[in-house]
């Protein structure tokens, strides 16, 4: 059901996910770019109150093939950023994050649309991949093997955890980290996904490119520990929680909720993170800039942003 669309859409961007981490941002830099959008949802109410009365929104779920196909009309390109890392939602990760995907790819084709951008994990590191049986790891990599052996005008933004990941470790004075986390790690902030992501939509000279979204430097926990300390003017202190209890707590609940199972794999690739892909971020960085047009926000920037209550 198409909800508040009165003008043509026939050059629209169709954004699965565009409510959640990253969508929200995309959609808003392809609103602030005067890009029609219109913003894939199970809730167009809940979505409308987030994102403002400016996207046009397509009430659907993407488990529903109808929905998928009601979607693409007057579709120029689409972006997907679905995710189901919720506890609400995991049990269905393969369906949403993976069949649904192939879904729409297949509805996309039919309908003649050309231009896809698809936000991925970071890298595809397939020994991780293996090592850590990450199941999301799989899935993105075979959807990235469709796209390149397709014929769409694709685009791939890799993201690594965004710099929202360092508040939901942030307690009043303290990070407490499971695991430690990794020496060094690439973040970005979310804003930068979005404008990057907002200005692949509407271009057609980067088909067949793969792109690692970062900020211009790799942090490690403690470091960035420091960094909220020195801009909120108080002392975070940082501490490493030993993953067994996480662990452990996800084996027992597992029968019931497999959830926790999922972010204990998270939280492992966040302790296992490859040196040498994290030193290569600033490298990354500079490749970014010189193909999008952004002012990038820093790590402090979001922090005086986003940190006010802690
Ligand atoms: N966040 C990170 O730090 C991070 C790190 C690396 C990679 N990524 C990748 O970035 C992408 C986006 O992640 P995110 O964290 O931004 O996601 P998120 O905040 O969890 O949002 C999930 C989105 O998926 C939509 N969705 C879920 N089930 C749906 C269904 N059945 N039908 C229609 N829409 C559905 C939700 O839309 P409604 O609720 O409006 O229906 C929501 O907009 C994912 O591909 C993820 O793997 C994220």
């Amino acid at each position: 059901m198409v909800i508040g669309v009165e003008r043509r859409m026939r050059d629209s961007v169709l954004i699965f996910g565009g409510t959640g981490n990253y969508g929200q941002f995309i959609v808003r830099s392809l609103v602030q770019k005067k890009i029609p959008v219109k913003v894939f949802t199970r809730d167009a109410k809940r979505a409308k109150k987030k994102l403002g009365e400016k996207p046009d929104y397509f009430e659907g779920d993407v488990l529903n093939r109808d929905s998928i196909i009601g979607s693409l009309v007057d579709v120029k390109a689409i972006i997907i950023s679905l995710s189901a890392m919720h506890p609400k939602l995991i049990r269905k990760q393969k369906e949403i994050e993976y069949d649904a995907v192939m879904t729409i790819l297949d509805e996309a084709e039919k309908a003649q649309i050309e231009r896809i951008v698809f936000i991925s994990i970071y890298d595809m590191r397939k020994e991780l991949i293996d090592k850590l049986k990450l199941e999301i790891g799989y899935y993105k990599m075979t959807i990235e093997d469709r796209l390149a052996n397709s014929n769409f005008n694709w685009t791939v933004l890799g993201c690594p955890p965004s710099f929202m990941i360092f508040k939901s470790f942030t307690r009043k004075r303290m990070m407490i980290v499971p695991g430690g986390g990794s020496p060094l790690m690439p973040s970005v902030a979310p804003q930068d996904v979005g404008e990057i992501a907002a200005q692949a939509a509407i271009r057609d000279d980067l088909n067949e490119k793969r792109f690692r979204m970062t900020s211009a430097e790799p942090f490690s926990f403690p470091d960035v520990a420091e960094r909220i300390s020195s801009v909120l003017g108080r002392k975070i202190k940082y501490r490493k929680l030993p993953l067994f209890g996480l662990k452990i707590a996800s084996i027992v609940t597992y029968p019931f909720n497999p959830y926790l199972r999922h972010l204990v794999k998270y939280v492992q690739l966040l302790n296992n993170f490859p040196t040498d892909i994290a030193k290569q971020a600033v490298v990354d960085y500079k490749i970014l800039k010189s193909n999008f047009e952004y002012e990038s926000m820093s790590l402090e920037e979001y922090i005086r942003i986003s940190f006010k209550q802690l």
